[in-house]
């Protein structure tokens, strides 16, 4: 089997990527491509000793594939990455993008999903999906609750949202560990 090589996107603090660095003999990661300059999850990938590549506001989506290819990369990780990906990029790479959503997808897609969900009292989950043209649309290949009704159960929204970043990274490191291996996530 080919090796199976990972870009790592991300938009701040890189929390779920922290917990696919924890695993550097299953993820080979080559690359790590932050949305914004500055933001804590670049320091961490450059602590592992990952490359970093700072996308400009305006993103040249056909240059970062070719920029991707030359490093090796095989698939892509949206991890907390917070821009739209356009449907040409997509097609580039499809089949070979995942994303991690902080809701039980269908419901909550877009932003402050956590916050929603948690102010609508619904349960609260964790979503890692194929990434099609839609936004938080693909295929999911891994999902789980985190927090029934949190909010009737008088959870705070600080408590809650940390118990979905617990489930996040063992869900998104489920996937990517199986995907590096050849398997299905499921
Ligand atoms: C995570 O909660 C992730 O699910 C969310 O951004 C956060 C990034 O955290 N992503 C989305 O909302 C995508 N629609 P991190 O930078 O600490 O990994």
């Amino acid at each position: 089997m080919r090796q199976r090589v990972w870009a790592v996107l991300i938009s701040g603090r890189g929390s779920n990527l922290s917990a696919l660095l924890d695993y550097p003999d299953e993820i080979s990661i080559s690359i790590v491509v932050s949305s914004k300059p500055g933001v804590d999850g670049l320091a961490k990938a450059r602590r592992a000793g990952i490359p970093t590549l700072i996308l400009d506001r305006r993103i040249d989506w056909s240059a970062l594939t070719v920029t991707l290819r030359s490093r090796g990369v095989t698939h892509i990780c949206l991890a907390g990455f917070m821009r739209i990906v356009p449907p040409a990029f997509v097609a580039e790479w499809r089949g070979q993008i995942v994303n991690l959503h902080p809701s039980l997808l269908p419901k909550y897609p877009g932003l402050e999903s956590i916050r929603v969900a948690f102010e609508a009292d619904d349960d609260l989950g964790v979503t890692v999906h194929e990434v099609d043209e839609g936004v938080d649309t693909g295929r999911a290949l891994l999902q789980k609750t985190s927090l029934k009704k949190p909010r009737a159960a008088g959870y705070s929204l600080a408590l809650a949202e940390f118990t979905v970043h617990v489930t996040e990274q063992r869900c998104l490191t489920r996937v990517v560990r199986a995907l590096s291996s050849g398997g299905s996530s499921r």
